[in-house]
């Protein structure tokens, strides 16, 4: 028989989980604590923008006509212990207020309601970002709150998702990695994974440490990958170079790779800057401390890009006060085809703008509703044309497809003076020079 497959948390992870699982043709019942989402996703709404997966989501909801029935949701942990072969635990670990170590309470609380339903053989699955040596510590709990005992037991199966790509990356994934400690748990995992491992997905059999270190060594690379880029851009600004080419010089290089070396204001999001804070926060618990000291460096880069594109466009605007000075924002999610604003460095920018006196007018394609939740006081526009009326400069700060194909003409006739920074690097300078703009970016020559 088919296994049953519940995935409790339905964010981003879990609610893409869940999706996918039952794309691959498992019965799988998701459960979240919070009602409103809950609600949302019987009705086959997804509570965020992600590309594809309210699609994939009707699919398969039960009661929505046409779909397979297979997936269904609940907020009851009785049901959820029943029901499940396989229990997949996809609650966020966000950073812990004024520390930089991660808030493990939601993963603990998920497995103190859920494991006193076990009563048969189980198999829970961590897909959690968490610190290393947290699945040692949730097994031992596991076994001693479920009355099936040693029966049911954990294993560790980090998640490798892009927002904005979670449907694509879920079902082809790169990689499957998982932490086991028994035959049984394998076989298992190599069950619900079949389709995508036939498909050609590399599965990779590790233990629990190394299974967790794994996530959070992927994000550490790639975060030193950006703010590697990033220090050179800085550098080629001071040597008059130009990062772009350079970028794309050193990534003819198999070794080095074209990926992640895209130049500009930085990374952000919900996993990067606090996976790598955690990361650095567990090391030090472990004595390892001097081996992850280059992190500070790599997050003290990353966080200074934001206040060089606030100095970028004072210098671009004369020097001196923003008092008085229309600035433009386009974007405000933390990277293209999402509408997540979490620690969204456009957002940061045009806070510190504002901050600073200037009157900034913010416009994102998806993440307006966010944004505003958490920036009220910035003022917000319903389209590109409409945020750059009357402004002094243009400021390009999430690289939408939408802001690649403006015409700069068009924009012209909006604005008091044609002047555009590029916080993303991925306008064509030459287009918009030739429209009359001024296009600066940093670690790029001017005109
Ligand atoms: C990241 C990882 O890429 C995923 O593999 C991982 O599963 C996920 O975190 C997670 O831990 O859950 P995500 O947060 O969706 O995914 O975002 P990325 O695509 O990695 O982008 C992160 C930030 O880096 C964005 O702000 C983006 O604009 C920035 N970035 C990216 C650059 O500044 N330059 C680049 O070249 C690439």
């Amino acid at each position: 028989m088919a296994l049953k497959i519940t995935v409790i948390g339905t964010g981003y992870l879990g609610a893409t989980h869940a999706a996918a699982m039952a794309e691959l043709g498992f019965e799988v019942l998701g459960l979240d604590v919070v009602p409103e989402k809950i609600e949302m996703l019987k009705r086959g709404e997804v509570p965020m923008y992600e590309p594809g997966l309210e699609e994939l989501l009707r699919k398969h909801v039960a009661g929505i006509e046409g779909s397979s029935g297979r997936l269904r949701f609940t907020m009851d942990w009785a049901e959820v212990g029943e029901f499940g072969d396989v229990h997949f635990v996809c609650v966020n670990t966000p950073q812990k207020h004024g520390e930089y170590a991660c808030d493990m309470s939601y993963v603990d609380a998920a497995f103190e309601s859920l494991a006193p339903h076990l009563h048969g053989p189980a198999l829970v699955v961590g897909k959690s970002t968490v610190p290393v040596g947290s699945a040692d510590r949730l097994a031992a709990r596991l076994v001693e709150l479920a009355p099936a005992g040693e029966d049911a037991e954990l294993a560790w199966n980090p998640e490798f998702l892009r927002e904005g790509f979670a449907v694509n990356d879920t079902l082809h994934p790169d990689r499957i990695v998982v932490g086991v400690r028994s035959e049984r748990a394998e076989k298992l995992l190599r069950e619900v994974y079949a389709t995508p491992v036939t498909a050609g997905s590399p599965f990779v059999v590790t233990d629990f440490p190394t299974a967790e270190l794994v996530k959070t060594s992927a994000n550490s690379f790639l975060a030193t990958k950006i703010s590697f880029i990033n220090a050179m851009a800085e550098v080629c600004e001071a040597a008059d170079g130009d990062v772009v080419k350079l970028a794309e010089a050193i990534g003819h290089d198999e070794r080095i790779g074209k990926k992640f070396l895209r130049a500009g204001i930085g990374f952000g999001g919900g996993c990067l800057p606090k996976d790598i804070r955690a990361f650095m926060a567990r090391a030090g618990e472990l004595g390892a401390d001097q081996a992850l000291t280059f992190l500070r460096e790599i997050d003290s880069i990353n966080m200074r890009q934001r206040g060089q594109m606030v100095e970028l466009a004072r210098e671009a605007l004369g020097g001196g006060s923003f008092l008085g000075k229309r600035v433009a924002v386009l974007g405000a999610a933390f990277k293209p085809d999402s509408d997540d604003v979490r620690d969204s460095p456009a957002l940061n920018v045009a806070g510190q703008i504002h901050l600073q006196g200037g009157q900034v007018t913010v416009y994102d394609p998806k993440g307006m509703a966010n944004a505003r939740r958490l920036f009220p006081t910035l003022a917000y526009a319903d389209s590109a044309i409409e945020a750059v009326r009357g402004a002094d400069v243009v400021l390009h700060l999430t690289e939408w497809r939408e802001f690649r194909e403006l015409d700069p003409a068009v924009l012209g006739e909006a604005v008091t003076t044609r002047l555009i920074l590029d916080g993303r690097n991925a306008l064509d300078p030459e287009v918009w020079r030739r429209a009359g703009w001024t296009y600066r970016a940093m670690g790029r020559p001017t005109a």
